[in-house]
């Protein structure tokens, strides 16, 4: 259905209004009204700049920050109106710049397109997340740092191929994660670093014939420099695929964690209990307390995941400079970005007040002859065996311990000494898994303390 007239801010070319149908498909408010603030911090540099060049009087400067400073109220108070008819954020702020101000308003759009507003409205918005997501990893290495604290000389048993391998410190588990935080850290902030260049001012694509100042608005906008090419400025969207990705390991990283504590608080581990704050109950059975909290957080890593893929098949094969398309990098932005906070204050609120059955733990890592590598390696350095036959002779061992439904610790010399003559009574030293995780003292290995040197050197890191 067509309207009698077009009355958006581009219409002038136009005889009649778009259909409902076009609107709908072309409207972006609903997704980017979150860029407001960032909008207009980009419109007060613009309109501070286009001053001091002298593209525009001081005194229209005067009436755009004042009008500027009505509608940032007006949106912080959610009393601003959004609405289709507007398209998008920046429309809308423009159009009731008009109203506020009058015709001081229409000068705002002087040498700016929306193409280079849009993306540096992103960037500056993609920036402030990235620093609020950095905070939180380190609220989230902190209470994993301080459930290791008195876990560092606590077994459990490590495993490979989830089945039980070798004792491990749970401290030296809860470790593991903080530095895959320490690196997702990183990456966010090398993508950052990367996306601190200021696209404002190359306009449609082209740059401006107007003699703007891109060092002026790059520098009240924080950014480090304005963009060297105006193609690149409105067409790059590589820093929302960099925080995506980022995004990405550090929500998969979380899922592991998470699936972990699924498996450690199911009865056939009992490794740990979740607080009543972070479980959930079922409606049919009374006895149940469900680990929801991380079993979400599992699934969400999909759907950031997701949001990558989802941008990344936007901007393939899309050719120079801006194509409508890329309106379409906000949702998976800022799905993300809330998925992955609400992820991360989960897991720091699970492991913040986690139960831990020390117990359950050191049992599990007793069973299943966990300790049979430092069998293995005892005959190896006692008797100066070559290892492959030291591995065998210790598979004999344990397929007896299985038979008189033992554990290794627990066999007599005797028996052991009918397979192997050359073992002695200091054997059973190493047999216990306390012991086994003592002598892992090689550099990043599970010895406790080696453990509690990483624990203090964590502590002051993360001060
Ligand atoms: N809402 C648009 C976006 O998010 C703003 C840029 C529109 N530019 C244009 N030439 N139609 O990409």
């Amino acid at each position: 259905m067509t309207k009698d007239k077009n009355t958006a801010l581009w219409g002038g070319r136009f005889e009649s209004a778009p259909d409902d149908v076009m609107q709908a498909i072309n409207a972006s408010i609903g997704v980017d009204q979150r860029l407001a603030a960032e909008d207009i911090a980009g419109s007060r540099a613009h309109a501070a700049m286009l001053a001091a060049t002298g593209i525009i009087s001081a005194e229209d400067e005067k009436a755009i920050q004042q009008g500027l400073d009505v509608i940032a109220d007006e949106i912080a108070r959610g009393a601003f109106a959004f609405s289709d008819a507007l398209e998008d954020i920046h429309m809308h702020i423009e159009a009731r710049l008009g109203e506020l101000i009058g015709e001081a308003a229409g000068r705002l759009h002087t040498a700016r397109s929306r193409n280079d507003q849009v993306v540096t409205d992103l960037r500056l918005w993609v920036r402030g997340a990235i620093d609020g997501l950095q905070e939180q990893i380190r609220a989230f290495q902190r209470a994993l740092v301080a459930l290791a604290e008195p876990h560092a000389g606590t077994i459990m048993p490590g495993f490979t191929h989830l089945q039980s391998a070798q004792p491990v410190s749970f401290g030296h588990h809860l470790l593991a994660y903080v530095q895959m935080m320490e690196r997702d850290y990183g990456r966010f902030g090398d993508a950052r670093a990367r996306l601190n260049e200021c696209p404002l001012g190359a306009a449609a694509l082209a740059g401006t014939a107007y003699p703007i100042d891109r060092e002026m608005t790059a520098q009240a906008l924080g950014f480090d420099r304005p963009m060297a090419n105006s193609l690149d400025a409105v067409s790059a969207r590589d820093f929302a695929l960099e925080f995506l990705s980022a995004a990405s390991i550090c929500a998969v990283h979380l899922s592991r964690l998470a699936e972990e504590i699924v498996l450690w608080t199911s009865a056939g581990f009992a490794f740990v209990a979740l607080s009543d704050a972070f479980s959930t109950g079922s409606s049919i059975m009374p006895q149940k307390r469900n680990p929801d909290a991380a079993e979400l957080v599992r699934a969400k890593s999909g759907r950031i995941a997701g949001d990558l893929q989802a941008l990344l098949m936007v901007m393939k094969g899309l050719p120079l400079a801006y194509s409508k398309d890329m309106q379409e990098d906000k949702e998976p932005v800022f799905d993300a970005h809330d998925a992955l906070r609400l992820c991360l204050a989960a897991m720091t609120g699970m492991i913040a007040d986690l139960q831990v059955n020390t117990g359950a733990m050191a049992a599990a890592a007793g069973a299943n002859h966990a300790t049979a590598t430092d069998l293995a390696d005892w005959l190896v350095r006692e008797t100066g065996m070559a290892f492959r036959r030291a591995h065998h002779l210790t598979g004999q061992i344990v397929r007896l311990a299985e038979q008189q439904g033992k554990t290794l610790d627990a066999l007599s010399l005797e028996d052991m000494q009918r397979l192997a003559p050359m073992l002695d009574e200091r054997v059973f030293s190493v047999l216990s898994p306390a012991a086994s995780m003592a002598s892992r003292s090689s550099y990043g290995g599970t010895a406790p303390h080696n453990v509690k040197a990483q624990i203090a050197k964590w502590k002051d890191a993360l001060k």
